[in-house]
């Protein structure tokens, strides 16, 4: 595996892959078996893969885990190498920011202040930015993201149509514990009666869609229930929407619906969703 750290190595390997199908799988390491499942699908369906592992400054808030946010970047280059991946590019803060702070900035500007964007003001511009500046760097032909993180995987989408990027941009099944907690790297701030309560939150979120499935559609009561069904497990949730699935606000004749929610438990922010379509 080739291991690159600077954009001008990244560069050269890229101009190397030619008429090859190339996939790119951006993360910010501390991988588990979610990142995995990406990995494993750009492996599958992409001639060449480049996983790129940088945390990126510009997505977090002057008060969230920049600093602690956990960095394994031995055991992420033994888990690429046995997954197969062709390269993986890690560059340091300075060569995504050789400016300082990037004074370009791409804002998706119809999805990104609902939801999550309501609560992590600027998050989704530095997620934004940073992936347009991975997709310019690599030019892949394929991007991998999960829909773990549902309402980034659909600014994405959109970023890539509007700017015409000409990447196509897959989405991958979010990968859970066997109690239904979703795989998150921020799992590992939960204390351990913690640990016990997060699997509520998926709950939540099935229980929500039993309900819609069997017919009810006061949208706002749903929610209303589920969020006090989270305080009463000991959350503080942000939100819990039901919208569809490219997250307008659902009507009475929506079919494909997203349930999405966001909540601290103690130290840990947790978010979560799920898709249910009620045409199946
Ligand atoms: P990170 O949190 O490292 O996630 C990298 C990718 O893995 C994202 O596409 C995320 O949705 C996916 N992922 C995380 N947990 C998952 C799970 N349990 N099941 C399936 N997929 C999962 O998301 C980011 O990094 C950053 O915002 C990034 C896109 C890299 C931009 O900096």
């Amino acid at each position: 595996m080739q291991q690159l750290h600077t954009v001008d190595a990244l560069a050269a390997w890229r101009r190397r892959q030619n008429d090859v199908r190339v996939g790119l799988v951006p993360t910010m390491g501390n991988l588990h078996a979610g990142h995995r499942a990406l990995i494993d699908a750009a492996v599958a369906t992409c001639d060449r893969v480049v996983v790129s592992i940088f945390v990126n400054p510009l997505q977090f808030g002057p008060h969230e885990d920049l600093d602690s946010y956990p960095r394994t970047l031995q055991a992420d280059l033994d888990m690429l190498t046995a997954a197969g991946v062709d390269a993986v590019f890690a560059p340091g803060v300075e060569q995504m920011y050789p400016q300082g702070e990037s004074a370009t900035r791409i804002r998706v500007v119809a999805l990104d202040d609902m939801l999550c964007g309501r609560f992590r003001a600027g998050h989704f511009e530095g997620v934004a930015t940073v992936v347009a500046k991975l997709f310019n760097l690599v030019r892949p032909q394929a991007a991998f993201f999960g829909e773990k993180d549902y309402q980034q995987l659909a600014i994405i989408r959109r970023l890539a149509v509007d700017l015409c990027m000409g990447v196509e941009v897959i989405g991958v099944a979010t990968v859970r514990e066997a109690d239904g907690l979703a795989l998150s790297s921020r799992n590992q701030y939960l204390q351990a009666d913690e640990r016990r309560v997060a699997p509520q939150l998926a709950a939540a979120l099935t229980a929500c869609g039993q309900r819609l499935a069997t017919g009810e559609r006061d949208f706002a009561a749903l929610e209303n229930d589920a969020l006090a069904r989270l305080r009463e497990a000991g959350f503080e949730p942000e939100y819990f929407a039901i919208r569809d699935a490219e997250l307008a606000v659902p009507t009475a004749v929506t079919q494909a619906f997203r349930i999405l929610a966001a909540a601290w438990l103690g130290q840990a922010r947790l978010i979560d969703n799920i898709g249910l379509n009620v045409a199946d």
